[in-house]
């Protein structure tokens, strides 16, 4: 463990107490608390995940933890209170903002991430890369999603907090987040060591359908077993969910997600006006070269089929094609 392990893990379990104390209990977090259920987080969800509110004030949390005993270079380090370079004394990192706590895979509080009330920016503030907090190996909701995504070897990936939250309100229990980051090789492997079947449930947007494509080869090449899921474009689970209900988010949603062979073929169409030669030559290709990288042939022929009958092609010249990239893929990494 990192030096100063403890203090600093101790500090985070202080404060997500009394952030979430702050916000159910008290007249400050009011606002927040309706900003809440107004966008449809549950009471038992705030609960659930430990959801809280930081006070809107420069100093508050510095003396709170000065008061507790502990040292202000350690919390600076934690990330918690930062250092003015001007006279060397400190200020709250968190004021003004809905604060969701980071859990490490055991369920220790390590970081937070604060939600503006509003359009200030950033929309989020994360706790900055500390000792005891490396965004990169830290799924959210892991710890508590774990024994659900053992026990039916499934895990769903989502982008963001909200997103976990209102899938575990809708009876979606085996739901993680990659907060924003794009998944590394340590999610992969972390994902990897406890799961065959991964679902992807990205934002339908622009930036949510690249980073899903990217995800799902990655978690592809580790051997998992991917399906992504899509929504209306430019709507996120949280905002489906709002709008469609939870029954129609598990069986229309998550129920119909597409095998990664028929979302890269959708992914393939996007930008194409297929009506145009260049772009109905181009992404024929495109898809040939995936049909002839999968290993079953009853999968090869049905999605040759697929493509023949589409576009009106023979299905022997397809096969040829098919074929051919195969032979021009082989000593390739
Ligand atoms: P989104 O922009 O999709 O936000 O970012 P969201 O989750 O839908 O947020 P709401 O519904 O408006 O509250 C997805 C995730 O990326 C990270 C957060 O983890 C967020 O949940 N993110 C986003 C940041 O870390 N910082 C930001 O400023 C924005
Ligand atoms: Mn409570
Ligand atoms: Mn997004
Ligand atoms: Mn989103
Ligand atoms: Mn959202």
């Amino acid at each position: 463990y990192p030096e100063n392990y403890r203090q600093m893990v101790d500090a985070h379990e202080l404060l997500r107490k009394f952030y979430h104390h702050l916000l159910v209990n008290t007249d400050e977090g009011q606002p927040a608390l309706e900003y809440l259920l107004k966008r449809g987080f549950s009471k038992e969800s705030i609960d659930k995940f430990q959801i809280g509110y930081a006070l809107p004030s420069w100093e508050f949390v510095t003396g709170f933890l000065q008061k507790k005993g502990y040292s202000a270079e350690h919390m600076e380090k934690a990330g918690l209170i930062i250092k003015r370079d001007r006279d060397g004394t400190f200020f709250d990192r968190f004021r003004d903002r809905v604060m969701f706590p980071i859990l490490d895979h055991q369920g220790n509080t390590i970081a937070f991430s604060g939600r503006a009330l509003g359009d200030d920016e950033p929309k989020y503030l994360n706790s900055p890369e500390t000792p005891i907090f490396n965004k990169s190996k830290i799924l959210y909701n892991f710890s508590k999603a774990r024994s659900s995504i053992r026990k039916h070897q499934h895990a769903i990936l989502f982008e963001g907090f909200a997103d976990v939250i209102a899938a575990d309100r809708s009876g979606v229990e085996n739901g993680v987040a990659t907060m924003g980051t794009s998944l590394t090789g340590e999610h992969v492997s972390i994902l990897k060591k406890n799961v065959q079947n991964i679902t992807i449930c990205y934002d339908s947007d622009k930036a949510g359908i690249e980073a899903a494509y990217r995800a799902a080869v990655l978690l592809n090449d580790a051997g998992c077993t991917v399906k992504v899921a899509m929504m209306p474009s430019g709507m996120d689970p949280d905002d489906y969910i709002r709008k469609y209900g939870e029954e129609k988010f598990r069986n229309e949603v998550i129920g119909s997600s597409s095998t990664f062979m028929s979302f890269k073929i959708q992914y393939f169409r996007r930008g194409k006006n297929l009506q145009n030669e260049g772009d109905r030559l181009q992404y024929i290709e495109e898809v040939l070269k995936e049909i002839s990288r999968l290993d079953k042939a009853v999968e090869k022929d049905l999605y040759l089929r697929q493509l023949a009958d589409e576009f009106s092609l023979s299905l022997d010249a397809l096969k040829q094609q098919a074929n051919q990239s195969q032979d021009n893929g082989k000593g390739q990494p």
